[in-house]
């Protein structure tokens, strides 16, 4: 199956079928970063532009990754080395790029809806790589990806989401992924961080979603995803203090074990190590949280590879020439 979208913007917009397609074509693609040369020729001659907005450390080198391993050219921009710090608005620093005829450009803003404004703008498929508090799409497949290799399937676990949810783009995006393939998610929080009516966010779905204490939450659970406390997004206000945070909300050994005993643990970092989460979990058995960065790297080239019109098909036949 090809990918039939000219952008990828949120996970809203997916369906299972083209989740799965995702999934699948990264899986394949991991073959190639195991290589001792981790190259495949699939966009040999295309350009990917990486145009972040926003400080990122795993989404942008992996982008960067991703484009190389499958032979593409990579240009990154950020905004502070741009035009955009002379005043230049996102439309014409977007019509400008498109005029250098790229094949996909990446996109991360502070903003939600800025990766649907330069869609609209542009011609060249966008990919949002984290939109303000909306969606991080390749953020929830390279965690479904995780959970999958561990899990089996995503359907009929119970996952437990907990932190800072209403600054998190990674949240949404995980409630409809998870819900769409038939996960329960629980998601626990601070109430001043937790949006009203969240539960709604898997209405129609296969999975559902409950707000709940932590405990209730941790209970059984087959995943727990932590997030961080955005401290530079003043999440900090919503509570009275860091050390309280941590006390109540904070993942510990002692929390962990109200899940079931082969739980794992995800984090899309960076972490703050010692208030959600203690920095022996990060570091223990339980946590696959350098596995998810490592799948990151195989689900943006999967991105990238059917964005620009790869199916499923060829890329077993690139590799197998490879
Ligand atoms: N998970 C994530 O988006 O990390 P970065 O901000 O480092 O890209």
């Amino acid at each position: 199956m090809a990918f039939h979208h000219k952008d990828l913007l949120g996970i809203r917009d997916l369906s299972v079928a083209e989740i799965t397609t995702i999934l699948d074509t990264a899986e394949t693609f991991k073959r190639v970063s195991s290589h001792s040369i981790k190259k495949a020729p699939s966009l040999r001659g295309r350009t990917v532009i990486n145009l972040f907005f926003e400080p990122s450390t795993r989404t942008r080198t992996s982008f960067e990754i991703a484009a190389k391993r499958l032979s593409a050219d990579a240009i990154n921009i950020s905004a502070s080395t741009s035009s955009l710090s002379k005043g230049e608005s996102l439309a014409d620093t977007a019509r400008n790029l498109e005029a250098m005829l790229p094949d996909v450009i990446v996109i991360r803003h502070s903003s939600a809806g800025a990766p649907h404004q330069l869609a609209r703008i542009c011609r060249t498929p966008v990919i949002n790589a984290g939109d303000g508090a909306h969606e991080h799409p390749t953020q929830a497949l390279l965690d479904a990806l995780t959970i999958r290799e561990h899990k089996g399937q995503i359907e009929g676990l119970e996952v437990a989401i907990i932190g800072d949810i209403a600054h998190s783009r990674v949240a949404r995006s995980n409630v409809h992924l998870l819900t769409k393939l038939g996960a329960n998610v629980r998601v626990a929080g601070p109430p001043t961080l937790i949006p009203q009516g969240f539960e709604r966010l898997a209405e129609g779905r296969i999975g559902n979603v409950s707000v709940t204490s932590i405990e209730e939450a941790l209970k059984g659970a087959d995943v727990v995803m932590m997030l961080r406390v955005q401290l530079e997004r003043e999440a900090s206000a919503y509570f009275p203090s860091l050390r309280e945070y941590s006390c109540f909300y904070g993942l510990t050994v002692k929390r962990l074990e109200l899940a079931k005993s082969d739980v794992i643990v995800l984090h899309p970092g960076p972490v703050n190590r010692g208030v959600e989460v203690a920095s022996d979990i990060v570091d223990g058995p339980y946590s696959v949280i350098y596995e998810q960065v490592t799948n990151g790297v195989a689900v943006r080239m999967a991105v990238l590879y059917l964005i620009t019109g790869g199916s499923v098909i060829n890329v077993q036949q690139e590799l197998a020439g490879a």
